[in-house]
């Protein structure tokens, strides 16, 4: 008997099922083809490399990301991502830029124009604390879920905190009851780690408290941040924020500056 099978093809995912059935005697001589898919039906993903997001002009370029937009789902959606990098991130770069022509600002290193702004400079401390901010914000986070200090870092957060576990509640809790916008830092000052929240782009830097010392990693608790993936639950976010820190960044800043 001679039958065939009319297969749909489904444009919007690009992937073309075709089945051929010869036709034969008898079942025993029936033959299944399996068609490969090919690599050219996935679909390429949507979201460009985050190395091609670049300043308008002026000293400050974009760095990068650790990743690619869509590397950590689990952490955060490739469109939040894209978002958050692309346009947040990128226009205090190129907002901090027009500033230091404004300003005619010579110094072009970041945490030395954040160290020596003026609190009455606003515009200047908000982008250019825009821009620090979140450049260590990436590089504190990991693909890897569940990294670990090195020995050296674990010593000292034992010694500061009580335990890794210690160090992580009262991070969470910090970040958790930060109002409104801002960020929550670890940082190292005269042999000390401590936890450090600030308001809006404020860094360590312009902290009358905590100017000498070193930020290792913060998070960024700005609505923008977690809103488009977790929507109004802040405290999933901190936690998987917490579970993707890049310990190997944060031992390796630790330890080249303790040395
Ligand atoms: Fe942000």
């Amino acid at each position: 008997m001679k039958f065939s099978k009319k297969i749909k093809t489904f444009t919007p995912t690009l992937i073309v099922f075709t089945l051929f059935l010869f036709s034969c005697q008898n079942d025993k001589e029936l033959t299944e083809v399996q068609i490969p898919v090919k690599s050219t039906f996935i679909k390429e993903s949507q979201f460009p490399d985050p190395s091609l997001v670049k300043t308008t002009h002026g000293p400050f370029d974009m760095e990068g990301l650790p990743f690619k937009y869509d590397a950590i789902p689990s952490f955060i959606t490739p469109s939040n991502a894209e978002l958050h990098y692309s346009r947040h991130h990128l226009d205090y770069a190129n907002a901090l830029n027009k500033l230091m022509d404004q300003l005619g600002l010579q110094q072009h290193n970041i945490e030395t124009i954040l160290k020596s702004a003026e609190t009455s400079n606003s515009n200047l401390i908000s982008n250019a604390g825009g821009f620090y901010n979140h450049n260590l914000y990436w590089k504190s986070i990991s693909k890897k879920a569940n990294t670990l200090p090195n020995a050296i870092l674990t010593d000292r957060l034992t010694k500061d905190f009580g335990s890794l576990d210690e160090f992580k509640n009262k991070f969470k809790k910090t970040a958790n009851e930060l109002i409104a916008s801002g960020w929550v830092w670890l940082i190292y000052n005269e042999g000390t780690l401590s936890i450090v929240a600030t308001q809006n782009n404020d860094t360590p830097f312009n902290n009358s408290l905590y100017k000498g010392g070193l930020p290792l990693l913060t998070i960024d608790l700005w609505e923008h941040a977690y809103y488009p993936t977790y929507q109004n639950n802040k405290e999933q976010y901190i936690n998987e924020f917490i579970n993707h820190i890049d310990w190997d960044f944060v031992s390796s800043k630790l330890e080249s500056h303790i040395e």
